[in-house]
């Protein structure tokens, strides 16, 4: 007797009333559930509807239901709803308030149903809308880029490898190449919806019911393209949230590698952008200081959100068909991804709209480090009929030539060329200029400005139809 009241108070010193308070404390979920009140009032509402059709319930019962539920859902919205710990999840605490609302009634909403298929069909519709969402913002920020694409389809920049500036491109080309990812974005997120358009609702606890109910119907009126095939599968499946998830932390991916590239592109050293102010903060010790904090919180809450990937992945990884109050874990992740995503998608939208484009910087920059010694070799190629390697290797010779003179490869004389390779003519230069080079790209895909239009208009297009 003495000896449990000791260790009580070993392992239980925050919660003053034993076990009980330490089981309510890791068992409820209402803090952060209560989220999906819309969804499971939708639910219940739509399953209501059902029983009485097919006469599990009766129509005067139904009508009570629904205008309780309904009442329940205009106290929550008005902030006079009392969530209860005690009550667990968001599916109790609504289902006490209706019976305190419509009496004995309210305990025949739960027949045919489970708070298993219950809770599946609530975050399945909670996910489902985010997915709308996300497209939504996925279309601003595509369509930010496409603007930023036209209006500097001809602006040269040099074009990295190895962080290493390799050959002059644009900065249309550039953006063009995010709009891509993006749009890539754009269609996972619409993939995962029709996959996830399916309702669980009416699996009961795991196998099914014997009440004669009609599974279509509640998955039409909730908006489910068709029931779920399986009722095992319906309530242990959490594919579209893994999919959600995995989703956001692509796209994540995709912003923070755009935000990495903000963050160098607006140092003193580099000049290309230079942010808004609504989009960073000066320091408080020196004045001189204007920080991209936007595009590096972006870069940062990508952690998060692969976080979150890998966190509910690891839950479900050892969960044995069907349900698991484990799964329980799976809101907190799904909700914090969606608001973090949603919030990078919209300051990557702004910065990307409001940032200032510094053309003369990207220019000067692209002409430097022999950018267009690839075109040098082209031209000897196609000019004098060498073999690339050959011409590589001449090219090679005049870029140590134009170093040793300590200017750049388009400044060497036409005598000094010629020292190199007699055959090469003034036409050389023509190519050595960045901005021939640029427009020399035509290949498909490539850099040539009028290339980068082509993209921009089928873009717009197929984003029209969108
Ligand atoms: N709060 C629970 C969850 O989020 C609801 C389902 C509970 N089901 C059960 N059999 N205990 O997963």
């Amino acid at each position: 007797m003495s000896d449990k009241k000791t260790s009580n108070q070993m392992w239980g010193g925050r919660f003053a009333s034993g076990p009980a308070a330490i089981m309510e404390a890791i068992n409820a979920s209402i803090s952060f559930d209560r989220k999906l009140y819309a969804q499971d009032i939708k639910g219940s509402i739509a399953h209501s509807e059902m029983l009485a059709q097919t006469g599990i319930i009766s129509a005067a019962d139904q009508e009570k239901i629904a205008h309780g539920l309904n009442t329940i859902l205009k106290e929550i919205e008005a902030g006079s709803f009392e969530f209860s710990t005690r009550l667990e999840d968001i599916h109790m605490n609504i289902e006490a308030r209706l019976a305190d609302l419509i009496g004995p009634a309210a305990g025949r909403l739960h027949t045919a149903r489970s708070r298993n298929d219950q809770v599946a069909v609530d975050l399945r519709l909670w996910v489902k809308d985010e997915c709308f969402r996300v497209a939504e913002a996925l279309k601003g920020l595509i369509k930010a880029l496409l603007e930023r694409a036209e209006e500097h389809a001809a602006t040269v920049m040099p074009g990295f490898t190895h962080m290493q500036a390799a050959q002059p491109v644009t900065f249309g080309h550039h953006c063009m190449a995010y709009v891509e990812m993006f749009s890539r974005d754009l269609s996972r997120v619409r993939d995962a919806i029709e996959r996830m358009d399916e309702s669980p609702l009416g699996a009961a606890a795991l196998a099914g019911t014997s009440f004669p109910i009609d599974r279509h119907q509640t998955a039409k009126a909730l908006g489910f393209r068709e029931p779920m095939r399986n009722s095992l599968d319906s309530v242990s499946d959490r594919d579209f949230a893994l999919e959600f998830l995995a989703l956001a932390a692509i796209c994540a991916t995709h912003l923070s590698r755009l935000a990495e590239e903000i963050i160098i592109w607006s140092t003193p050293q580099f000049g290309f952008v230079r942010l808004s102010d609504s989009f960073s903060t000066g320091s408080s010790i020196m004045p001189q200081k204007k920080n991209p904090d936007a595009a590096e919180l972006v870069r940062g809450k990508t952690g998060r959100v692969t976080g979150h990937l890998v966190g509910l992945l690891t839950v479900m990884k050892g969960m044995p068909l069907t349900y698991g109050k484990d799964m329980q874990e799976d809101k907190e992740s799904v909700f914090d991804a969606a608001e973090t995503l949603d919030l990078m998608l919209a300051a990557m939208t702004g910065m990307v709209s409001d940032m200032t484009v510094n053309a003369a910087a990207m220019k000067k920059a692209a002409g430097s480090g022999h950018a267009t010694a690839t075109d040098l070799a082209d031209w000897l190629v196609r000019t004098l009929g060498l073999p690339f390697r050959e011409a590589h290797h001449v090219t090679g010779r005049a870029v140590a030539l134009a170093e040793d003179r300590k200017v750049g490869l388009e400044k060497l004389s036409l005598e000094d060329l010629q020292s190199i390779n007699p055959g090469i003519t003034a036409d050389i230069f023509s190519v050595l200029a960045v901005q021939n080079s640029v427009k020399s790209r035509t290949s498909f895909g490539g850099t040539a400005p009028s290339e980068v239009r082509k993209q921009i208009r089928a873009w717009k297009k197929r984003l029209g139809k969108a």
